[in-house]
């Protein structure tokens, strides 16, 4: 498949809105203008598009829950916190293509009636924030962004806000708390954020990258979309490789795609032709699983049969010498320390399997530990607010179901017992 998303971003000078316009920029949004707002939100429900950021769900749905008459202002925000472990695509989109974010803002501003949109981006990326506002400027000044874009009467702004570096801003609810000025932590839902989203108002919550998704279902139609990928997986995805690889990095496939040709085929395989031993398919809140899923199809349903998820796309690869307790300890460490504390069973929880896995981890655990650790796990995961509980132990359930002998070794033997050559044990 030929790049959609990523197919100038090595070029030098690739951000500009004149280089953008060199290869057919802003066309999506000429087209959308011309559209009624409904005709919009059809073409994006018949090209399939599902959101990138993690759940999947089908985004020209979600633009149609947003009310058509509403007294107050609506809004468009656009989630670019990024902060999942593995998952570093979106900042290379908008580091390197800004333009086709804000053509997917204002599009998806046009099809919902928001005359404005935020896009969130996470506080680490401030060298991105510079690029995007100067980005801005140079579309403000050609009219793409502001009043009456292409002479249609449709005006829009678009506004950079930058979080404070946290995983729970990320989630669509907290995010919104944040963009409020209070701290990220997330609503009781419903209402959902369709109808009482920013300030109240409905508010459609959208991933980077599948608001660039969209100009090219308008200029290459939902057809040329859908049939770029497996039935209800198409269009273009962006792949993050990490981990014990040759060539790690983000690439761009067609959800065809199987594991193994992402590992092998884009990655250069695995780090010094070591034997493979376990993938994270999609970010740290997906479970772990096992070699013998290697063409297992990277799509939304493809990973939901190999017994895990495409979530946001980030496959951390990891050969023979990882310790499966050291993975979940390590996780759980970030788990811990990014709970916003707002519910008992995460808050505690957490906190509660950093612990025990530490214990084990440092061979001061008993086999009654790993039957805690499961308990404890399962007690938080569909137990909490948001789905960070969920995502939380995956690591912990999903190693225990794979690798029990391991935690077993580590108890039996008061040690780890992989050839960790590479670990700093202290
Ligand atoms: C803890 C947590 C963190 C999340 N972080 C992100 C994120 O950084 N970026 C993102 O797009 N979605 C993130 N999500 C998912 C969002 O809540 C939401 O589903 C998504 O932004 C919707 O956009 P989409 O429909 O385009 O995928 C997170 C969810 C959770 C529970
Ligand atoms: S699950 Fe964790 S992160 Fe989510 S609301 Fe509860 S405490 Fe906060």
């Amino acid at each position: 498949m030929d790049p959609v998303l990523t197919s100038h971003v090595r070029e030098a000078g690739s951000t500009t809105v004149d280089a953008f316009l060199r290869r057919g920029g802003y066309e999506g949004l000429r087209k959308a203008l011309g559209m009624a707002p409904a005709h919009v939100i059809d073409t994006v429900k018949a090209s399939g598009l599902r959101g990138r950021g993690g759940a999947g769900f089908p985004t020209g749905l979600k633009w149609q829950f947003v009310p058509k008459d509403s007294p107050t202002p609506k809004y468009l925000c656009c989630n670019a916190d990024e902060s999942e472990p593995g998952t570093f695509k979106d900042h290379v989109l908008m580091e390197r293509n800004p333009h086709l974010l804000f053509e997917g803002c204002l599009i998806g501003c046009y099809a919902i009636g928001a005359k404005a949109a935020y896009i969130y981006i996470r506080g680490e990326f401030y060298h991105v924030q510079r690029v995007l506002e100067a980005e801005i400027e140079a579309a403000r000044a050609r009219g793409y962004i502001g009043k009456n874009i292409f002479g249609s009467g449709f005006d829009c702004e678009i506004y950079v806000h930058r979080g404070a570096g946290a995983y729970e801003a990320g989630e669509e609810s907290a995010l919104l708390e944040s963009l409020e000025g209070k701290r990220a932590q997330p609503r009781l839902r419903p209402p959902f954020p369709a109808v009482v989203g920013l300030y109240g108002c409905p508010t459609a919550i959208n991933n980077v990258e599948t608001l660039c998704s969209v100009p090219s279902i308008l200029t290459n139609g939902p057809e040329w979309f859908a049939a770029l990928g497996p039935e209800k997986n198409g269009g273009p995805k962006l792949y993050c490789i990490s981990g014990h690889v040759e060539k790690p990095g983000v690439y761009e496939a067609s959800m065809h795609v199987t594991l193994r040709e992402l590992i092998d085929g884009c990655a250069g395989g695995v780090r010094g032709g070591r034997p493979l031993k376990a993938i994270i398919p999609g970010g740290s809140s997906t479970p772990v699983i096992l070699p013998d899923q290697l063409d297992a199809q990277a799509s939304f349903d493809g990973l939901v049969k190999a017994g895990s998820m495409l979530g946001s796309a980030a496959l951390i690869v990891m050969d023979d010498t990882t310790c499966m307790v050291w993975l979940a300890e390590n996780l759980l460490h970030f788990y811990r320390h990014e709970s916003c504390g707002k519910c008992t069973p995460c808050r505690e929880g957490t906190d509660w399997l950093t612990k025990i896995l530490h214990r084990i981890e440092h061979g001061e655990g008993s086999m009654r530990d790993i039957d805690l650790l499961q308990d404890v796990a399962t007690n938080i995961g569909g137990k909490t607010l948001c789905p960070f509980g969920d995502a939380a132990v995956a690591p912990v359930l999903s190693t225990i179901q794979h690798f029990r002998s391991e935690y077993e070794a580590h108890v039996r033997e008061g040690r780890c017992t992989c050839p960790s050559d590479w670990r700093v044990m202290d």
